[in-house]
This record gives structure tokens, sequence and C-alpha cells, in this order.
């Protein structure tokens, strides 16, 4: 059995599979190679172990006809192409649960910094500019009382909620059903996708990135926003039109904007990086030392499941 790691990852993963007896081939970059070369390298491979910046397409699984399992290390799986993996009956799965708190934690650090100009008061700082206390320096906005809007109540979207909750936000929530216990344990309240953003003093998506999500936020969106509002996304950057957000942000519609992650990521929209509203992160939602341990671990042992004739512990697709 053989398996091929797309990119540099933690080394319990590869300790896992080879204490299993697989063989593992890996390579060790974190820069995406193409197919010609990605097929050449995990050629003869029974599973491959990706990233999210792996585009696992048609070719890549034509080109590995002994292909029976891609474990993503990462929860979205947009990078892959579930429908054609399923038909060829090849298992995909994920890595869920234990990222949900580090990602949560770092939507909320991207909501707080925004909410009150973290990023900007320390640049303001360091340049040497804090020369006395003033009652209108670097003035920014309370999260207490006020409204936050999460897009999509999946895991990470709860544990927002109740992070939300901790600082006592009142919560609007916008997914495909209703879900009694986290309004039970939060008092969020269930919302249209419109009502939402029109209520929201900020919003936080963490819905996946789909055909029906892509441009979710665009300029209807915008234009429907709270003036002032503040809008976070740790999910997939495709889920927001960056050139609307640009607009939104450059016309004082939008206070401020966090961003994990891009449209044309790792390519960022260069007006984004001359703005002082906007927080910029390289998309960091799970990087906590616990978290890309864990992922690893649960990606590896996926895998492993698989190649022995297993279910795998956390798939996102159906094989019969
Ligand atoms: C994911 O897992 O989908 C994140 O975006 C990366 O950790």
């Amino acid at each position: 059995m053989k398996v091929f790691i797309t990119a540099i990852i933690p080394e319990i993963a590869i300790k896992i599979l080879k204490e299993n007896g697989i063989e593992v081939i890996q390579n060790k970059d974190y820069l995406p190679i193409d197919n010609k070369k990605f097929l050449n390298k995990a050629k003869d491979c029974d599973g491959i172990l990706c990233l999210l910046s792996n585009k696992i397409d048609k070719e890549i699984i034509d080109g590995l006809p002994k292909l029976k399992v891609i474990a993503n290390y990462a929860v979205g799986f947009n990078n892959i192409d579930i429908e054609y993996a399923t038909q060829k009956k090849i298992w995909v799965t994920n890595t869920p649960d234990v990222l949900t708190n580090a990602t949560a934690d770092l939507a909320f650090a991207l909501l707080l910094a925004c909410a009150r100009r973290i990023i900007e008061a320390d640049e303001f700082t360091r340049k040497g500019k804090f020369k006395i206390w003033q009652s209108d320096l670097m003035l920014g906005k309370e999260l207490n009382g006020h409204t936050v809007g999460i897009i999509g109540a999946g895991r990470i979207g709860q544990a927002f909620g109740r992070r939300a909750k901790g600082f006592g936000m009142k919560i609007l929530y916008f997914d495909k059903k209703r879900i009694p216990e986290f309004e039970k344990e939060t008092g969020a309240k269930f919302s249209t996708l419109n009502q939402l953003i029109k209520k929201s003093d900020f919003i936080s998506i963490h819905t996946p990135l789909t055909k029906e999500t892509y441009h979710l936020i665009d300029k209807k969106e915008f234009e429907m926003m709270k003036d002032g509002a503040i809008l976070i996304n740790t999910a997939r950057g495709e889920i927001i039109n960056e050139k609307e957000l640009v607009n939104a942000l450059k016309s004082g519609k939008l206070f401020s904007a966090g961003l994990d992650v891009y449209e044309f990521e790792p390519k960022i929209t260069k007006d984004l990086l001359k703005m002082k509203n906007v927080v910029l992160l390289p998309h960091i939602g799970s990087a906590t030392f616990e978290t890309r341990i864990k992922m690893a671990e649960l990606a590896a042992k996926n895998i492993v499941n698989v190649l022995k004739g297993k279910k795998p512990i956390t798939p996102v697709n159906k094989i019969r």
C-alpha cells in the first residue's frame, strides 16, 4: 500500500501510516505542483493526503487507478471533485471537529481586532505616534449588546456563537435549517439571509464554499448592510465578491473587514493591501500547535481505515 502526501505536514501522520505498513511518498514542499508532477510522484498510490491548495480534479483521479481514498488536511473540501471521486468509488475524508475551536477563536480574534482597531493601533504605537492620552484616539465599536449575524451555523459557526454569547452579543444565524440546541444555548435567532444582513452590526461567515455560496456576499448584500458594519470571513474567499468588498470598504459603508481567506488565494486584491480598515491574515484559522497535529492524526487514520477495508472516521461522501 502506498500513500502520497502532497506537502509538509506534522510527522505524526507519517508515523501512523508507516506503523500500519503503508509506504509514504512525500512532497517536502508547500508549493502546489502541477498535475503532471503530481501524477508522477503519486504513481501507483492507494491513497493521497492533500492540502486545500491541491486541486484534486478528474485528471488526478483518472491518473491514479489504484486510488481508494483522498484525505483532505482541512475541514473544507471544495478543492476536491467529490462527485467524480464518489462515482469512481473513492472515499473522500476531511478533518472536522478537531479544528472547530481554533477556527472560531481566530474568527473572534478578527472581530475584536476589527472592532477595536487593534492592528491600526499597534502600528500607530510602533511608529512613535502615541504622544498623549486622547479622548478620541482610535475609537472603535463595542461588541456587548450589539448584533452579530452568523452565516452558516455548523460546528465552527456555533462555536463562534458561543464566544459571541460570552461577550454579551445578540445573535442571528442563517443556515439551511433551524438548530434548536444552538438557539437554546446562546439565544441565537434563526433568520433569513437578507434579514440577517440588514440587522447585523457584525457578520461572520462560516459556510462551506459550494455553487450556492459562491459570491453569496455581492454588491446587493453590501448595499443591504448597516452603515458601519464589520464583515469577518474565515471560511472561503470566493463566498465574497472581493471587488465589491473593496468598494464597500472604500465608500465607508463598512467600518472594516477581517479576512483570513481570499477570493484569489493566495493572491490578495491589491487595494486591500493599502487599506487601514482591513485585517488580513494568511489563512491561519486552524493554525494552532494542537489542532494541526490532530488534523494530521485524523487524516492519516482515515487513510489507514480505508486501506484496511474499514469505513473512514470522517467521510464526506458515501461509498457503497
Ligand atoms: C479548513 O480546514 O478548511 C481550513 O480552511 C484550513 O484549516
